[in-house]
């Protein structure tokens, strides 16, 4: 397909920076620095088992997870291609425990970037796809204005405050999925000119679905409203939806994401009571807020369930949290479902349907 008609994602982003005649142009720089890392992981993880990060094994990460060469190789490439530009504050990352410092050789900038530099990394082995996850915010004012060491709590942002995020996903094709805060565009990468092009914008996610996407080896320690809302999509038409729904789990949220952005669906990695100290399982920072962004700019909808994701305030860097998000209208139901007492629990006799005071 010839390049003529399409815009790269240097285009879609002059385009939209257009509509900001004051803007400086350094948020554009810094996405096209992170498009960049996304490109150098497209083709390190496309090389598979030929590639040199590959062997088996690994270290154990700040998360208590298998930490593989891969992450640690895809972090430093994140690092390395935007620690120099003079457009962030400092960086934080799944596989770094504490924020990164942009070196004092290099000019420090108003944005700070958080990323999950290889999401689904245990899918490598097998060859399914994998992804990277990212959010930029603005830095403190502090920090701008005396160009000091970044602390944890600078990161500690609401994902409303998000400026820009996305994903990539490195599948049969690479493309890079981001918003500006002006709905949702997709790039896929031309490995001839290895440049993202265009190639949906605008996306929307429809609202209603018949799709859904749970890891259900969790089912024992799930929450009422969780186990009510599973239950009814297993009940298929002759149940209370009224409807068949079909089942996924990839078991990498962003090739779950993606195909939810695509064609609708729900995901849910909801709180559960498998580990007390462990409110969930994806992380709010690196996943939750930027996958929420995407979702909500797409039409659809991301919560922890009890509450919209993107208000959460974050309380820490590696921060866990329920994540639900996809298709409004059933993310909106399993919303509602947190709100409605459980099922088993009888209502007072006063204001049951057949009570005195029924309307
Ligand atoms: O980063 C965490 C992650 O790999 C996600 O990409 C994925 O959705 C989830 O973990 C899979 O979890 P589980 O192994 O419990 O299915
Ligand atoms: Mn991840």
């Amino acid at each position: 397909m010839p390049l003529t008609g399409r815009w790269t994602l240097t285009r879609y982003l002059i385009e939209q920076r257009r509509r900001y005649p004051q803007a400086s142009g350094e948020l554009n720089a810094l996405i096209l620095d992170v498009s960049l890392a996304c490109k150098a992981l497209a083709r390190i993880v496309s090389r598979g088992p030929l590639g040199a990060a590959m062997p088996a094994g690994g270290e154990i990460n700040v998360q208590g997870e298998v930490q593989k060469p891969l992450d640690v190789l895809s972090n430093e490439v994140f690092v390395r291609m935007n620690e120099w530009n003079g457009h962030l504050g400092g960086m934080a990352s799944e596989e770094m425990e504490q924020p990164s410092q942009i070196p004092a050789s290099y000019p420090r900038g108003k944005y700070l970037l958080v990323f999950d530099p290889l999401d689904g990394s245990s899918n490598i082995d097998v060859n399914v796809s994998v992804g990277s996850i990212f959010s930029i915010l603005r830095a403190p004012a502090s920090v701008v204005e005396s160009g000091r060491d970044v602390t944890e709590a600078d990161f500690l942002q609401p994902g409303a405050t998000q400026v820009a995020a996305g994903y990539a996903i490195y599948g049969p094709a690479a493309q890079l999925v981001l918003t500006v805060g002006d709905g949702v565009a997709v790039f896929t990468l031309d490995p001839d000119l290895a440049e993202f092009v265009l190639t949906q914008a605008n996306v929307r996610v429809p609202v209603d679905t018949q799709e859904f996407a749970i890891n259900s080896s969790n089912a024992r320690f799930w929450e009422p409203p969780v186990k009510r809302y599973v239950d009814e999509c297993l009940a298929g038409k002759p149940g209370p939806r009224g409807k068949d729904f079909n089942m996924r789990w990839i078991a990498s949220m962003v090739a779950e994401a993606h195909r939810i952005l695509m064609r609708g669906g729900v995901f849910l990695y909801p709180r559960d009571t498998k580990d007390p100290s462990k409110p969930g399982r994806l992380r709010l920072l690196y996943e939750a807020n930027p996958i929420g962004f995407v979702m909500e700019q797409a039409g659809g909808r991301a919560s922890t369930g009890r509450q919209p994701m993107l208000g959460v305030l974050p309380t820490g860097l590696h921060q866990r949290i329920g994540l639900v998000f996809g298709s409004k209208n059933e993310v909106e139901r399993i919303e509602r479902y947190h709100r409605e007492p459980p099922a088993n629990e009888a209502p007072a006799p006063l204001f049951a349907t057949r009570s005195l005071f029924r309307d």
